[in-house]
């Protein structure tokens, strides 16, 4: 199957360092088209941010750009292309960037799982119609093929009493992952990189695109079982992602008792008492007339596909990366943002260059004020998100169901 690819693979070469680290990385564009590279996550300066014409003119084909910055947090980041990235993305152009704790926490593996979903046509090839009015206006690209790690999975071999640390990060452009661990207990320890006291989840692990999910998994199968990964997002469509698969030996009897919490990243505490409260309104996709707003003067009303209407925040349907700033903070200020999904359709929303607590949820506060980078909204639902601006300059805030960006589901948010 012929994809895009850093270096040659899909996913593109998983960098490694340690937190403190200065990253620096040159990038050759050899596609026939421009592109960037942001990285997902990552507080980085604005100028490295990657986001073509607001915050570097993107890389000719042919051309180069070298992107340096400080690792400030340890985590599972990612990197993407964020010029026409519902295609670069789409074809393969994506990998993991892990920023190891200066003391990171004890267990036998540490694995990282890239998840991807591709639409393959029957002549095994990535289908066209990358960016169509279809999958722009609904779901986004979903395809028919799961990958992990650009390979149709394969059972994961592991010894009976075995500590994993799994590193999951979705690339899809727009497939939601649902996942059960059948048999076993898993720990989330980390969310979009960042650390959360570690807990089971009271049901599936939702993992929306962009977003990471860092478990440890005590593998208390015994020796020689069997045991699957399941997904179950899309009802009707279960189907299993995994199996784990245990060698005949054992490694140990009773899981490990060293701790599993990770040290906080030096992320700044919002001030809730006195923040300034800014509503986002998330708006559009088919059935958006459920929703009232600026939608109804479309060609929808006759229930056709035909309309050319758009995703929007705010009532803005953006076009391009650069736009007037839907909000402009104060750096140092706390700002708390009420996102309100007003679709039939999930969004996983994004924000640049900082990372944001997720404070409540339909107005009742989540259990552990997660710090994220993005944010999976349900229909109708809303999500309360705060976050000390801290990092100056112009930054994007998208949803990362990559159609439904490029049909304008963006805004900029102003630092200064
Ligand atoms: Cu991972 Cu603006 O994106
Ligand atoms: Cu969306």
């Amino acid at each position: 199957m012929k994809v895009w690819a850093y270096n040659g693979a899909v996913p593109g070469p998983e960098i490694r360092a340690q937190q403190g680290d200065r990253l620096r990385v040159t990038v050759e564009n050899g596609l026939e088209e421009e592109t960037t590279i942001h990285w997902h996550g990552v507080r980085v300066p604005n100028a490295m941010d990657g986001v073509p014409h607001l915050t570097q003119k993107p890389i000719p084909p042919g051309g180069n750009f070298t992107y340096e910055f400080d690792l400030h947090d340890a985590g599972t980041f990612w990197y993407h292309p964020h010029q026409r990235s519902f295609e670069q993305v789409g074809r393969g152009l994506y990998a993991p960037l892990i920023v190891e704790e200066k003391q990171p926490i004890k267990v036998d593996r540490d694995l990282t799982w890239v998840l991807d979903d591709w639409r393959i046509d029957s002549s095994g090839q990535i289908s066209g119609g990358f960016g169509n009015h279809h999958d722009s206006m609904m779901a986004g690209r979903v395809g028919n093929t799961v990958t992990i790690n650009g390979r149709l999975p394969e059972p994961l071999e592991v010894r009976s009493g075995e500590r994993v640390r799994l590193r999951i990060i979705n690339a899809a452009n727009a497939r939601i992952f649902a996942l059960n661990f059948e048999g076993l207990r898993p720990s989330i320890i980390a969310i979009d990189g960042q650390p959360v006291p570690p807990h089971e989840p009271n049901g599936p692990i939702l993992v929306g695109p962009a977003m990471r999910v860092d478990l440890v998994l005590d593998m208390t199968g015994r020796p020689a079982s069997r045991s699957r990964v399941t997904d179950d997002f899309y009802k009707g469509l279960e189907y299993a992602l995994a199996e784990i698969v245990y060698t005949r030996s054992r490694l140990r009897a009773a899981p490990l008792a060293a701790s599993i919490e990770l040290p906080a990243n030096p992320l700044r505490e919002p001030q809730l008492n006195g923040a300034a409260r800014h509503e986002v309104v998330f708006g559009g996709g088919m059935m958006g007339m459920m929703s009232g707003g600026g939608m109804m003067q479309g060609g929808m009303m006759g229930g056709g596909m035909g309309g050319m209407m758009g995703w929007t925040v705010n009532g803005v349907s953006a076009t391009g990366h650069v736009h007037e700033p839907m909000l402009t903070i104060p750096r140092g200020r706390t700002a708390v943002m009420n996102l309100k999904n007003q679709t039939a359709w999930w969004h996983p929303i994004h924000l640049h260059g900082h990372s944001f607590r997720v404070v409540s949820r339909n107005g009742k506060a989540t259990a552990h004020k997660e710090w994220q980078d993005t944010v999976l909204i349900p229909p109708q639902e809303t999500a309360d998100i705060a976050f000390v601006a801290d990092n100056p300059g112009d930054w994007m805030f998208h949803c990362h169901i990559l159609e439904h960006q490029a049909a304008g589901m963006m805004a900029t948010i102003r630092v200064s």
